[in-house]
């Protein structure tokens, strides 16, 4: 084996998420001895993979985790020797159903406000347009996507670019 480990657990102070995980904080709350007939790397690649849970473990943890599905990430591409791997609880199942209805409901909300507010101002500043009473319009600094939109639009249509004024 090479001596790049010859600081056992030196490479976990090069995380900068480890301070915000508490470890100091913890508290260990089991602790199991088993004997078994097989080397340390069988043991341990049992956390390495979640797809037997489908197989192996169908009437447990393939009910609460989905085990085609995890999130993996290391950093053997920086040199270090650690990495993570998450788990796909079945609650995000419905999760993803809760939060699409709840965007569903935000649109509907959002554009029940367009129409209910918005449009019924910019009827009555069309109505103001339309009047003659105004011959241009001042959009403020604070409304600079309004300024690339209609310099955009006059720009395409072949008008002149209003410039911006400066502040006094
Ligand atoms: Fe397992």
């Amino acid at each position: 084996m090479s001596g790049d480990l010859a600081e056992p657990g030196a490479f976990l102070t090069n995380n900068d998420e480890f301070p915000t995980w508490n470890f100091g904080g913890m508290v260990p709350i089991n602790h199991d001895a088993y004997d078994t007939a097989c080397n340390w790397k069988l043991a341990m690649d049992t956390f390495g993979e979640t797809y037997h849970f489908s197989s192996l473990h169908k009437d447990m943890l393939f009910n609460t985790f989905h085990g085609n599905v995890q999130c993996y990430d290391d950093d053997a591409g920086a040199g270090g020797h650690s990495h993570r791997m998450i788990l796909c609880r079945r609650d995000i199942d419905q999760m993803a159903l809760e939060i699409q209805m709840f965007i569903r409901t935000i649109a509907q909300d959002f554009a029940e406000i367009i129409r209910d507010e918005d449009y019924v101002m910019g009827e009555s500043q069309q109505a103001a347009a339309n009047s003659g009473a105004l011959d241009h319009f001042i959009f403020g600094r604070n409304e600079p996507a309004l300024h690339h939109y209609h310099a955009t639009y006059a720009e395409k249509l072949g008008l002149p670019v209003e410039p911006l004024l400066d502040t006094v």
